[in-house]
């Protein structure tokens, strides 16, 4: 059976777990490794406070790293000296950290995969992007891909340097939704209408909006001026949206900022 031991417990961790658990529970083994008590235990995982709890006798098949970047060069050397096994796969959620990064840690014979998930995987609606490296075994990309595939949906690149673009997208871009929700809510608020239901307008919008473009074969384009009449009042809020300083270079101008931070990462 498949040994799954999870390093780092926090937000992205624990979502993680929870979907594995619920998909895979029976079929693979997991064990987790959090330094603080978790809020919750699951039935049928094994909880280890440090990397020396985990008795000698075993050797987990994938470890996940879900601790912060910051973090790693403190964490892996612990986990090199132990595990630096071509045979163990090492699966890595942090931004910004190459492989040739986890090659100088762990050894020029590991094998590590690069996931790039996002939070609505806390509710099974991810997205992961996954960079396995040409000499990682199949078997591993298959697994990889199996366990990211429980959170949501997976879409694999084979261009690493394309990792950091795909993190400013779809890692962050939650944090980009949540933003631009609580500005149509507040812009409600100040046209007049009341906190609550300016939140549901603007939640109800976005979603419906959202899982329309997910049900159509038309472009954001298309679906955008299908909704644009001429000389309405849509039309009149895009003039300004779409102005030459309006969103769309201040999104892109977002995307670089949180690509060039991957790089300091
Ligand atoms: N959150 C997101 O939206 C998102 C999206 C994509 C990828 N990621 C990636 O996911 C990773 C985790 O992010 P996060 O948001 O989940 O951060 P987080 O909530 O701070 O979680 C990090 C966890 O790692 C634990 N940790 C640190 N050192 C450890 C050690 N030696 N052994 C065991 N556990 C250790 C921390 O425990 P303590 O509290 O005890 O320090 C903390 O629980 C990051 O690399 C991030 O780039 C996050």
């Amino acid at each position: 059976m498949t040994h799954v031991l999870l390093v780092g417990c926090g937000k992205m961790g624990s979502a993680l777990l929870a979907n594995w658990h619920k998909a895979y529970a029976g079929r693979m083994q997991f064990s987790v490794i959090s330094r603080t008590a978790p809020r919750s235990r699951l039935d049928k995982v094994t909880y280890y406070t440090n990397l020396a709890d985990i008795p000698a006798s075993i050797t987990p098949d994938v470890i996940v790293l879900a601790v912060k970047p910051q973090q790693l060069d403190a964490v892996l050397p612990e986990y090199a000296k132990r595990f630096s096994k071509p045979a163990i796969l090492f699966l890595s959620v942090a931004a910004g950290k190459t492989v040739e990064y986890f090659k100088s840690q762990l050894g020029a014979k590991s094998h590590t995969i690069r996931a790039m998930p996002n939070t609505p995987a806390t509710i099974g609606r991810g997205m992961t992007v996954l960079f396995a490296p040409s000499d990682v075994p199949s078997v591993m990309h298959k697994t990889a891909t199996e366990l990211m595939s429980s959170c949501g949906d997976v879409a694999s690149i084979d261009d690493e340097s394309l990792m950091d673009a795909a993190a400013a997208i779809s890692g962050s871009g939650p944090a980009y939704v949540f933003y631009f929700l609580d500005c149509l809510t507040q812009a409600g608020v100040r046209a007049g209408l009341d906190q609550a239901l300016a939140h549901k307008l603007a939640l109800r919008t976005v979603s419906g909006a959202a899982a329309l473009a997910s049900n159509s074969e038309e472009s954001f384009e298309q679906l955008r001026q299908n909704v644009t009449s001429p000389g309405g009042m849509t039309e009149a809020a895009l003039q300004i949206l779409m102005a030459d300083k309006g969103l769309e270079p201040l999104i892109d101008e977002a995307v670089q900022a949180a690509k060039l931070r991957a790089k300091q990462l």
